[in-house]
């Protein structure tokens, strides 16, 4: 509910972005009318000259950009992974080379990958609901709606749906990798040799409660925060946005978007354990994956739960429903 009104405010309201897409899609029609000509190769050099001329080409070419609205968090997203798949073969693949004289190569392609996806997927989620938290802070701050936001933040606000999406995506690959983890060759021997290993040490039982209790809780949550991910998604798909009323729109994005981030969190942090403590994580003194990964969602979700607080969500709902603080109206004057 809080999300809401911010959203009238930064959005466009439904039934305009209804319009907006009828439009976009005279704009697309339009733009295929253009391609379907240009890929009739001109006949000589006079019609080429033409084109250039008129300057088709240029026009085109801009209006060609491949998912425009994309650039921004998939640009984001490769870096950072690239940077967490660097971290992560440094420590659990060059380390063991290097110190141990381990062969780890084998990891490369799928366990080193599966530190990589959760980490993008979590980290996106997460940047899906920032910029509404500094929107909420610097709304709370100015005490009016009636303000513009800085070009970065009205832009980031504008790219949430594209990172809510690609957490998505990751999580879901996320999800294959892990569920793929028993079918792997290198698992077998590994269960093999740790039973050998019990053998040699005259054990009889394997079972170690806490782990087992672990486990059946992270990948439950995980399941869970996959399964409301997915119905972000699909409500994101435009036919199905415009079916739903404004209030089942917001509901579903941010209340069940900040569950999914509760839960992931929360399947990240029972992942974690006991880890934390364990002085075996922290390899060449570098923090494990887990921790920073966490880093980000976990500051997300306290800002929100402060900004729950009962005295700034009532200041909040007021400033959204169009009240203004004396220092609001005075600031919206001389900006004005
Ligand atoms: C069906 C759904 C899911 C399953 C079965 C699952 C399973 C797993 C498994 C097996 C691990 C441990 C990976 C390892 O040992 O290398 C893990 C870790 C993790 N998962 Fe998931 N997961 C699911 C969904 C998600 C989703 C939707 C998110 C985030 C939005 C997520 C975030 C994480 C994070 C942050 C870690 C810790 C990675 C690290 O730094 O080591 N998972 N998950």
């Amino acid at each position: 509910m809080a999300e809401g009104h911010l959203h009238e405010l930064q959005t466009p309201r439904k039934e305009e972005v209804c319009l907006q897409l009828q439009c976009q899609k005279l704009d697309f029609s339009n733009t295929l009318n253009v391609n379907e000509s240009e890929n009739q190769e001109p006949q000589n050099k006079e019609q080429l000259s033409q084109i250039d001329l008129f300057g088709w080409d240029r026009g085109n070419k801009r209006k060609l950009s491949l998912f425009p609205e994309w650039h921004l968090p998939v640009t984001v997203m490769s870096l950072l992974a690239l940077i967490v798949f660097i971290y992560t073969f440094i420590r659990e693949v060059l380390h063991p080379f290097l110190v141990n004289n381990k062969n780890e190569f084998y990891r490369i392609p799928i366990l080193v990958v599966n530190r990589v996806l959760p980490v993008i997927s979590i980290t996106s989620l997460s940047l899906t609901y920032l910029p509404g938290i500094f929107a909420a802070i610097l709304q709370l701050y100015r005490g009016t709606k009636y303000q513009r936001f800085a070009p970065w933040l009205n832009t980031w606000m504008h790219r949430r749906k594209q990172f809510g999406l690609l957490s998505f995506f990751f999580g879901a690959v996320h999800a294959l990798y892990s569920f793929s983890y028993p079918m792997r060759r290198s698992y077998r021997y590994k269960i093999l040799n740790w039973a050998y290993q019990q053998v040699k040490q005259q054990k009889d039982n394997a079972w170690i409660e806490h782990d087992v209790w672990r486990m059946e809780i992270y990948v439950s949550l995980g399941i869970l925060a996959l399964a409301i991910l997915s119905i972000l998604a699909v409500t994101s798909i435009p036919s199905v946005a415009t079916s739903l009323s404004w209030r089942e729109f917001q509901f579903i994005q941010s209340k069940l978007g900040y569950i999914a981030l509760l839960i992931s969190t929360l399947h990240a942090l029972v992942f974690a354990w006991n880890k934390w403590i364990d002085v075996n994580q922290y390899i060449w003194f570098t923090p494990p994956t887990f921790m920073l990964s966490l880093l980000l969602p976990v500051t997300v979700l306290l800002c929100k739960a402060v900004l729950l607080f009962p005295c700034l969500d009532r200041r909040i709902r007021k400033i959204r429903s169009g009240w203004e603080s004396s220092k609001g109206s005075q600031s919206k004057c001389v900006h004005l």
